[in-house]
């Protein structure tokens, strides 16, 4: 019965809810609203009004008296994309707004609002170029810069006055929050959020703290959203999980009972698969939400994911990363960064990552913050292609080719006679590497997480 419930919510169908809480015989409320009077029911942990609510309120594109741009967080954290944004989506709905407008001039979708156009900073509220929300399903999130870094215009090649940076990042699923926010263990040496948090750099450390952010940035709100509305949005959030197993997992967390393999019953390849993976990933994608870093490896990392990927200076190369498509390569900037030594260097970056929150630049690797990003948890993975935090990775098989890349340039660029544990599980021997035998198990068991 509660599963029921909490299985319904999470899909957002409320008003189905209400008709299966009576179809249970659980004191009908007939209407939706009438959710909110089941007091004191226990939801996976959360009240069941405040999850009701949050539901609700994830789905509002009105909201009341926020005097918001007609966006609700659904818009892009859409039910249909597992709680993410494909760019195949985004497409399909440009196309069906363009569509709607031959005869209806003022047809609407509020995911293509002027602040999510690439020329908002020039044109501002008559912004209307979706280039990389429909070609790349990305958002623009605006940083403040450090005081010690600044954008070069590529115009004059000098660095610019401009005080914030656009970056371009995909929309994670909001599947499975209960377990990846911060964990208290292993913690990076600068903050925010030294033991990570939401946000692809897990600049966020509540839910709540997310979801203002939300109100602000992506729905411009112009009255402040109350605490409530915010906490029935986090109780709604910590009810969703890619599949019940995973729930099951999180129910265990919280009552400090043994944790249950939240994986499906595997085949044999599978299971080789997942062996793979052990030695592979799951040092880096670790812990209940798999977004926990296993120590001594450090908490947050530069994958090479950034556009313009590395290239060997070598000849042969060593390593070869798959290259960005142009529509995203065109999204990397030249920074001009102060050191502590008080000398410049430039780096070209399309996201600097904890860079842009800390400044903190040219420190020993792997201790700098520059391309750094906050390990996400994979489950349902298979779902939501494309990967990385620029959508840069089409398939999952793009995913394992680009690691084990990622894995020879780590050997390649060692400097130390030790091997680095992220590469290597003795530190002698470079052994982490998915082998090329062991790329179909891999990607098998990878489409069943
Ligand atoms: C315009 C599109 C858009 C809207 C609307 C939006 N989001 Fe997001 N959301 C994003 C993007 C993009 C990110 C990643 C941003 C980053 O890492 O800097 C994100 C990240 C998140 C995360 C972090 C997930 C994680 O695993 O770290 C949560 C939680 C979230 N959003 C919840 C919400 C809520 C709640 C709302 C509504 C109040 C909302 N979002 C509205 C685009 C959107
Ligand atoms: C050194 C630590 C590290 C290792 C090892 C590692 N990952 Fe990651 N992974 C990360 C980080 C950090 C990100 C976020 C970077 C980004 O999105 O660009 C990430 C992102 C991902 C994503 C994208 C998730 C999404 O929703 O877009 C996938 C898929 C992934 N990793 C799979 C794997 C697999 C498979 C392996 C093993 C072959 C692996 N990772 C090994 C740190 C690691």
């Amino acid at each position: 019965m509660k599963r029921c419930i909490l299985a319904i919510l999470a899909c957002g169908l409320s008003l189905v809810c209400s008709l299966a809480l009576k179809a249970n015989g659980a004191g009908p409320p007939a209407r939706t609203e009438d959710l909110s009077s089941v007091q004191g029911l226990d939801c996976g942990g959360e009240p069941c009004d405040a999850v009701t609510r949050g539901a609700r309120a994830f789905f509002d594109r009105r909201l009341r008296g926020l005097g918001a741009n007609g966006r609700a967080c659904a818009d892009c954290h859409m039910l249909t994309d597992h709680f993410q944004l494909s760019p195949a989506s985004v497409e399909a709905r440009f196309r069906i707004l363009q569509f709607r407008r031959r005869w209806d001039p003022d047809a609407d979708d509020p995911l293509f609002r002027p602040i999510d156009a690439d020329d908002f900073h020039t044109n501002g509220e008559n912004a209307s170029n979706f280039s990389n929300l429909r070609q790349n399903g990305l958002v623009r999130i605006e940083l403040p810069l450090p005081p010690n870094i600044r954008l070069v215009d590529p115009a004059t090649n000098l660095a610019s006055s401009e005080a914030v940076a656009d970056v371009w990042r995909a929309v994670p699923t909001v599947n499975d929050v209960k377990l990846t926010g911060p964990d208290g263990v292993n913690p990076w040496p600068r903050g925010p959020n030294q033991t990570g948090g939401y946000q692809l750099d897990g600049r966020v450390g509540t839910l709540q703290e997310q979801a203002l952010g939300a109100f602000v940035n992506h729905a411009q709100v112009q009255n402040t959203p109350p605490d409530e509305l915010l906490n029935d949005l986090a109780a709604f959030q910590r009810v969703l999980f890619t599949n019940h197993r995973v729930r099951e997992l999180a129910d265990a967390v919280s009552a400090g009972t043994p944790l249950p393999d939240p994986d499906p019953p595997l085949n044999e390849l599978e299971q080789q698969g997942k062996v793979v993976f052990q030695r592979a990933c799951a040092h880096c994608h670790g812990g209940a939400g798999q977004s926990t870093v296993q120590a001594p490896i450090v908490r947050f990392h530069d994958i090479n994911t950034q556009c313009p990927r590395p290239v060997d200076t070598v000849t042969p190369a060593r390593w070869n990363f798959a290259p960005c498509a142009p529509r995203l390569e065109r999204n990397a900037r030249i920074y001009e960064i102060r050191l502590a030594n008080g000398t410049s260097t430039r780096r070209t970056s399309s996201d600097p990552g904890r860079a842009l929150l800390t400044g903190f630049v040219g420190g020993p690797p792997p201790t700098d913050d520059w391309n750094k990003f906050d390990a996400p948890g994979l489950r349902g993975i298979r779902n939501t292609a494309p990967y990385f935090h620029n959508n840069s990775a089409p398939t999952l098989e793009a995913v394992v080719d680009h690691y084990i890349e990622f894995f020879k340039r780590v050997q390649f660029t060692a400097t130390i006679l030790v091997a680095p544990p992220v590469a290597s599980t003795d530190g002698v021997h470079f052994d982490r590497i998915p082998r090329p035998e062991e790329r179909p198990a891999l990607l098998a068991y990878l489409r069943k997480l």
